[in-house]
């Protein structure tokens, strides 16, 4: 079987969220095409595409491969092979994938309109079924648009992924949850614009790189708003700590896993939340007693960008200093071979990198970074990237 997958915005953490995922449920797969946002895997075994697409936070769609073809011209005739459809009004649309075509996709994109003409007539003359074109002023539908018209339920979204050799046929079969997700950062209780918060999308994709088994004991002890213990809730965590220095925070937090909870019919009876710092943490926490911390730390205050080099490592300082800590304390709390995915601040001002010292210390403290690429989550304009590493306790 192939699939394929619509990376998100940051594709090297969303494929490798993705390979987390697929090693913890021991699925086996090969990747036969990798480009962008495009990934395409064959695996021995059919997998439940819907399952995923619940579990994974930086993919937007998923589908299977349906075949290949070297040119549009009369893939209508394909069409009707590879696409069936149910009672009532079809609503179909395609998406241009380029997958290291060299002329403009642009070009391949105003043979999709005759082909669509023509599914159209022979839907209508010869199966006697209404239908909908559905189309954008992008190459690509949106997983909103494939959503909202319905293209999921009877209808069909087709991707085609083109090379110069030849162009790769898919169909979609499930999109981003975005509008839970959504709901998830902006309707919850409690949100703190002060400190920051992290994207939900960002924390589900932390918690699956952890990579643990659902009966694993998990730790935020930056929990801020609690996001992240939220994705590992959702994602059938149940034995969870968080805490943090701030009483705000905690309170947040709070609410939010309450407000979670109800929404989601949850069981949170073993999810622990607390006031405490980071740096005497083993005061609360048994020795060995964690199988993974999943934080975002402190990063500092807001950032404007006009802030001088004094300035920035002056911050950077004082963060080394909390992010020493804190591993000196995860070293005690977390179980010989747990992991920790956290966020390392990059600073990004006027053309400069600037990263923390820690990251050289901690690897000498016996820990072992276990991610082979860079695993960075950023936006355009943004002054703090967040540079995810996963460490392991040896
Ligand atoms: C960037 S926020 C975490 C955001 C969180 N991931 C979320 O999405 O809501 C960092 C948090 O670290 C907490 N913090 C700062 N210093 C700390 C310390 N020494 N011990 C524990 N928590 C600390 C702050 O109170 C803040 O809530």
């Amino acid at each position: 079987m192939q699939y394929f997958f619509i990376l998100g915005k940051n594709p090297i953490l969303s494929k490798a969220e993705i390979e987390a995922v697929f090693a913890l449920q021991d699925i086996r797969f090969k990747i036969t095409d990798y480009s962008n946002n495009i990934l395409i895997i064959e695996t021995e075994k059919e997998f439940d595409v819907n399952w995923l697409n619940n579990r994974l936070g930086g993919t937007v769609k998923i589908g299977k491969i349906l075949g290949k073809v070297e040119t549009l011209e009369n893939f209508e005739d394909k069409f009707f092979n590879l696409v069936k459809f149910g009672e009532g009004k079809v609503y179909f649309g395609f998406s241009l994938y380029n997958l290291g075509l060299k002329t403009p996709l642009k070009q391949l994109s105003r043979k999709l309109e005759p082909v669509a003409m023509e599914i159209k007539r022979k839907l209508r003359e010869e199966k006697n079924i209404n239908s909908r074109w559905v189309t954008s002023r992008d190459l690509e539908l949106s997983s909103v648009i494939v959503k909202k018209n319905k293209l999921l339920e009877n209808g069909a979204e087709i991707c085609f992924f083109a090379k110069d050799s030849e162009i790769i046929i898919g169909q979609t079969l499930a999109v981003q949850l975005f509008e839970e997700f959504g709901a998830r950062d902006y309707a919850r209780p409690s949100r703190d614009d002060v400190s920051g918060m992290l994207p939900p999308k960002l924390a589900r994709m932390m918690v699956n790189l952890a990579q643990v088994k659902q009966d694993a004991l998990l730790l935020d002890p930056f929990c801020g708003s609690g996001t992240i213990l939220q994705e590992a809730l959702l994602l059938g965590y149940k034995n969870i700590i968080g805490c943090d220095i701030s009483n705000k925070a905690v309170s947040d937090t709070e609410k939010n896993i309450q407000w979670l909870a109800s929404k989601y019919n949850l069981n949170i009876e073993h999810v622990e939340i607390f006031k405490h710092d980071v740096k005497s943490i083993n005061k609360k926490i048994e020795p060995e007693s964690i199988d993974a911390i999943i934080t975002e730390p402190y990063l500092g205050p807001a950032i404007k960008g006009s802030e001088g080099n004094k300035q920035i490592d002056l911050i950077i300082k004082e963060l080394d200093n909390l992010y020493l800590a804190a591993f000196n304390q995860f070293k005690i709390i977390l179980k010989t071979g747990g992991k920790i995915i956290i966020v390392f601040p990059i600073f990004q001002i006027r053309n400069q990198s600037k990263r923390l010292a820690a990251f050289e210390k901690i690897k000498e403290m016996g820990f072992k970074v276990l991610n082979t690429d860079d695993l960075i989550y950023w936006r355009p304009k943004q002054f703090i990237w967040r540079d995810i590493i996963i460490f392991e306790k040896v």
